[in-house]
């Protein structure tokens, strides 16, 4: 999926926003008409002339896709049919000879880049397992199995269908790695971004229904980082209609230093189901900088904390001096807590 993610990067970074508008954060928006193609053996050469670059992705039978990441596909599609680029989807079993045939570049004018789906990634050693605990901005879910043949691994497996590419899933069948990762047999854990302790799924056999309910509980974190890829899901998920939102560039100084004391806020409160806080580093988002500076009227050259109405996109920011007044630990959590009892809202300084 990485080919889907880098050109929605592209659409985040590059692409204008045609026609209908999210309030607030103003993203483009799908306008219904379908173009990406399903592309088989007696319809790939007319896909690979209709555009200049075609982009397959080839997806694995019966690993449905949600509609979520179909809707992400269309979009793509529209924002860059512009440019020529136009979307394929290619049956990974039953299309087999036609990806081959694409995949060695045997087009007569497209350029195709295949992309394999798999939703289970696996853990083998040290190396692997480091890679796996670096992963801190995104959420992830790790199962230790017996193999890939048992059934508890294959219910694992189409739970993590269901949430790919959204949630990364990943597996180990090697002891040691389970070890370090105090993964028993069988056992699920589930890590919400930023947080160091994982949420252990207890009951045991799980099902994928079991897995999928789980991971459903657990996915909307305290601290998200918006992603180019999935902003719209995040977006739309709000809480009761507004979002606290942090702008914060990680590169910069103040902007790492106050991203820190998120962290650790937000680590304090992740017992509270209530809460999620969206970070958006307005480096992933450049063309939306002035936009969103116009809109909120604050300045996103340092670090910003505030409340969004989703509605009409009125907000209320955390009052800060300049780069050198940042909040403490406990200033930032009482803020937070002022905001969810409703003590610090958009709609407290007199309806603007
Ligand atoms: C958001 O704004 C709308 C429209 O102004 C208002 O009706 C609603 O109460 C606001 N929601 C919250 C949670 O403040």
């Amino acid at each position: 999926m990485w080919g889907c993610r880098w050109l929605l990067a592209l659409l985040a970074l590059g692409a204008s926003a045609p026609g209908g508008a999210e309030e607030g954060l103003r993203f483009p928006s799908h306008d219904g008409a379908p173009r990406v193609v399903s592309v088989t053996a007696l319809n790939h050469r007319e896909a690979l002339r209709s555009s200049a670059v075609l982009a397959l992705l080839l997806h694995r039978p019966g690993g449905a896709r949600s509609e979520r990441e179909e809707r992400v596909l269309e979009l793509a599609a529209q924002v860059l049919e512009d440019k020529g680029v136009g979307f394929g989807l290619v049956d990974a079993e039953k299309e087999a000879d036609t990806a081959q045939k694409l995949g060695k570049g045997g087009g007569h004018h497209g350029n195709p880049y295949g992309v394999l789906e798999d939703p289970v990634e696996f853990i083998e050693g040290d190396h692997e397992l480091h890679a796996f605990e670096n992963i801190e901005e995104d959420p992830k879910v790790i199962g230790y199995f017996e193999g890939e043949e048992s059934e508890n691994f294959k219910a694992f497996s189409a739970a993590a269908a269901e949430f790919h590419p959204y949630i990364p899933f990943f597996a180990t069948f090697d002891p040691k790695v389970a070890r370090k990762l105090t993964l028993k047999l069988n056992e699920i854990d589930f890590y919400e971004p930023f947080m160091e302790e994982p949420l252990t799924l207890l009951t045991q056999p799980h099902g994928r229904e079991e897995i999928a309910r789980f991971v459903e509980e657990h996915k909307r974190a305290t601290l998200r980082k918006l992603k180019p890829e999935s902003m719209y899901e995040t977006w739309e998920d709000d809480m009761e209609g507004i979002h606290i939102v942090a702008f914060a560039e990680e590169d910069d100084p103040d902007g790492f230093e106050f991203l820190e004391i998120l962290k650790q806020v937000a680590r304090d409160n992740t017992e509270n189901p209530k809460l999620s806080i969206i970070w958006i580093d307005p480096e992933d988002f450049p063309l939306l900088i002035p936009f969103w500076e116009k809109t909120f009227g604050i300045d996103l050259s340092r670090p910003q904390i505030g409340v969004v109405n989703v509605t009409d996109a009125d907000s209320v920011w955390l009052p800060m001096a300049d780069e050198n007044d940042l909040p403490d630990a406990a200033e930032l959590d009482a803020w937070i807590g002022a905001v969810l009892e409703g003590e610090v809202s958009t709609e407290s300084d007199d309806g603007h």
